[in-house]
């Protein structure tokens, strides 16, 4: 009896451990690339991320001056934020801020990022 005991023991714990191989690594990993992941430092195109600002609408929520308006402000955005955690917001969104993953190259994300992040 004791024995058949050990066995289901040693094949949950087999179970398991594939589970955590197959599921848990690479979600693990993919973590660890996004926490790694840093915008690179470029000279600012201002006038390209204000063309941006306007064409993509980013004004019509968060106002004319990034003073602020359906969304938070952005005309201090800097001081609060790193360039990282900009990018990761224009990428993906959330909270009524719409993703633009789909809408604008990296180098135009990139470049947006850093004009922001010296908003201070
Ligand atoms: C439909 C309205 C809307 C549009 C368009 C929009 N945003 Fe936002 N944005 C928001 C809202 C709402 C938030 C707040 C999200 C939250 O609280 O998590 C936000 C948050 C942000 C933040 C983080 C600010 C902070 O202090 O937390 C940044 C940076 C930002 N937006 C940049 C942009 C840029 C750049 C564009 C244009 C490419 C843009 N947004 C377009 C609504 C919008």
């Amino acid at each position: 009896m004791q024995k058949w005991a050990m066995f289901t023991v040693f094949c949950l714990a087999g179970i398991f451990s594939i589970y955590l191989i197959l599921f848990t690594l690479p979600s693990k990993e993919e973590a660890e690339q996004e926490a790694a992941f840093e915008v690179p430092v470029r000279e600012i195109d201002a006038g390209a991320a204000e063309n941006l600002l306007s064409q993509q609408n980013c004004i019509g929520c968060h106002g004319g001056n990034l003073e602020g308006g359906m969304g938070p402000a952005l005309d201090k955005v800097g001081s609060t934020k790193t360039k990282e955690q900009i990018y990761r917001i224009i990428m993906n969104g959330g909270n009524g801020m719409p993703g633009f993953e789909d809408k604008l190259s990296e180098d135009e994300v990139i470049n947006l990022s850093l004009y922001l992040a010296e908003l201070q």
